[in-house]
C-alpha cells in the first residue's frame, strides 16, 4: 500500500486507530474500546485479524483467549474461532464471532469499525 492510499482510509472515519504495528507481535492479543464494544486485534501469522472481545458463548474476555495462526481458542471453555471469517471451529460456542477488516499501514494498526470513535 503506498503512503497516498494510507492517507486516504485514514480520513475514513470508519476506521479506528488500534495500537503500533510494533506493539502487536506474533500471538499477540490487544483490547481497543470503542464508544460502544471492546475489540481485539492480534496477530497470526503475521496478518493483523480483528474481532469482537466477548465470546459468544459466555461473558469471557477473548484477549484472554490464545492465537494461534487464525485459530482463536477462548480462555473459558476453549471454544476455537476462526478469526479469518469468525465461523466456529469447534465448541461449545455456537455462533461466529463478529470480525472486522483491519489495515496495517505505516506502521499502525487500524480496525474498519463502523460507528465506532
Ligand atoms: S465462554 Fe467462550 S467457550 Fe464458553
Amino acid at each position: 500500500m503506498t503512503h497516498n492510499e494510507g492517507s486516504d482510509f485514514v480520513s475514513d472515519k470508519s476506521y479506528i486507530y488500534a495500537c503500533s504495528s510494533s506493539e502487536l507481535e506474533e500471538g499477540d492479543l490487544i483490547e481497543c474500546e470503542t464508544n460502544t464494544k471492546t475489540i481485539v486485534v492480534g496477530r497470526g501469522e503475521g496478518t493483523v485479524y480483528a474481532f469482537d472481545g466477548i465470546c459468544t458463548h459466555e461473558h469471557s474476555e477473548l484477549v484472554d483467549g490464545e492465537l494461534d495462526g487464525t485459530c482463536l481458542t477462548c480462555p473459558l471453555h476453549f471454544a476455537c474461532f476462526d478469526v479469518g471469517d469468525g465461523s466456529v471451529l469447534e465448541g461449545p460456542a455456537e455462533d461466529p464471532l463478529q470480525v472486522y477488516q483491519t489495515l496495517e499501514v505505516d506502521g499502525s494498526v487500524w480496525i474498519n469499525y463502523e460507528g465506532g470513535e
